[in-house]
């Protein structure tokens, strides 16, 4: 990349190892499971997260929209976060498509969801109520700031969803930056959980795609959910060979990029008119002083055109930047990046 794009780690582009694996990929038509490096990819991705089956999706949104498709009935409840990616940014697909209540609880600053605000929301066996079918729970969680949840927070909770006849559903998004983060095997942080969907994209810089696993009854019906969802591909091997590189050359290498993260916040946070919110695996927050003299639009543009650098202002939260780290951004960028805001703001 020939500029500096800090605004998300899906602005990530391939890597040069994935596009000549993509350019040499074998290939065959995936609907009739033709395609070896589907198969290959799907094979790899259930055993490293422990799972006895997978199915490549185009996306994160698409493999959280299949999984409660496949495991609930129009008219359950599932419980999730209020603060969660599938509550607030997949446009309530599972709603539109699945006729499926959102029960929402609150997300803690640790990411976790307490206990007994899990229990609250079960719905008693009333005809009044739909029936509680689901918890869902995010790792890393976007909104609380890219914070990782522990394997023993999560085996809590997958105990809680067994002993109430619940699934427990992760969107693991970025569960490999949890694992980073953890240092545990990715096994150990998703063991309790029925469904997990991860990200080839974003950190691990696959152009394309992620990946729902389960077990082999479920992926077969998630299976007949993307068919539905129009996301069944046919020479997808193309996509599927960066994903390998993704699964097998860029977990390893993710806590770089924490690494790099907390360089480029400790830079920055020596800028006066500048204060780091957060810091937590790949993602950076921070806000400008008020008598700076610019407006945060201004500060970026600033950025933009007179260095190449790309921020932009957080979603959440108009006043806050949020900066994610990915395996484009190295220590050259973090230094550039941190003289340049320095300069801006000087
Ligand atoms: C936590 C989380 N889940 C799901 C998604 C959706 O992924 P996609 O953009 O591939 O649909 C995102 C995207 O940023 C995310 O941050």
């Amino acid at each position: 990349m020939d500029y500096i794009d800090l605004r998300s780690d899906t602005v990530s582009h391939p890597t040069p190892l994935m596009r000549e694996a993509m350019a040499k990929a074998a290939v065959g038509d995936d609907v009739y499971h033709d395609d070896p490096t589907v198969n290959q990819l799907e094979a790899d991705a259930a055993n490293m997260l422990g799972k006895e089956a997978a199915v490549f999706v185009t996306s994160g949104t698409q493999g959280n929209l299949c999984a409660l498709l496949a495991h609930c009935q129009r008219g359950d409840s599932i419980i999730v976060g209020d603060s969660s990616h599938i509550f607030r940014y997949e446009q309530g697909g599972m709603a539109q498509f699945g006729g499926l209540i959102p029960h929402t609880v609150p997300v803690q600053a640790d990411a976790t969801i307490g206990l007994a605000d899990l229990r609250n929301a079960i719905n008693p066996d009333d005809e009044h109520k739909p029936v509680t079918r689901l918890v869902a729970l995010e790792n890393t969680h976007n909104m609380a700031g890219g914070v990782p949840i522990s394997a023993e927070y999560t085996a809590k909770v997958a105990e809680f969803a067994r002993s109430h006849g619940l699934i427990l559903h992760i969107d693991g998004a970025r569960i490999f930056n949890a694992a980073a983060a953890y240092s545990v095997d990715v096994k150990d942080l998703v063991a309790g959980a029925d469904s997990v969907t991860f990200c080839l994209s974003k950190g691990l810089c696959a152009p394309v795609g992620s990946v729902l696993v389960g077990s082999q009854d479920f992926i077969r019906r998630a299976r007949r959910a993307r068919k539905a969802l129009g996301g069944s591909l046919r020479q997808a091997g193309v996509m599927a060979a960066a994903g390998l590189i993704a699964l097998h050359e860029m977990t390893d290498r993710l806590i770089e990029d924490h690494q790099n993260a907390q360089t480029l916040a400790e830079g920055l946070s020596e800028i006066q008119g500048l204060h780091i919110q957060g810091q937590n695996t790949n993602f950076i927050f921070f806000s400008l002083a008020p008598d700076i003299g610019l407006t945060l639009d201004e500060f970026v543009c600033a950025l933009r055109e007179e260095y190449n650098i790309r921020m932009s202002p957080y979603s959440g939260e108009k006043s806050l930047i949020r900066l994610r780290t990915h395996y484009w951004i190295d220590q050259a960028a973090i230094a550039k990046t941190v003289s340049a805001v320095s300069a801006v703001l000087s």
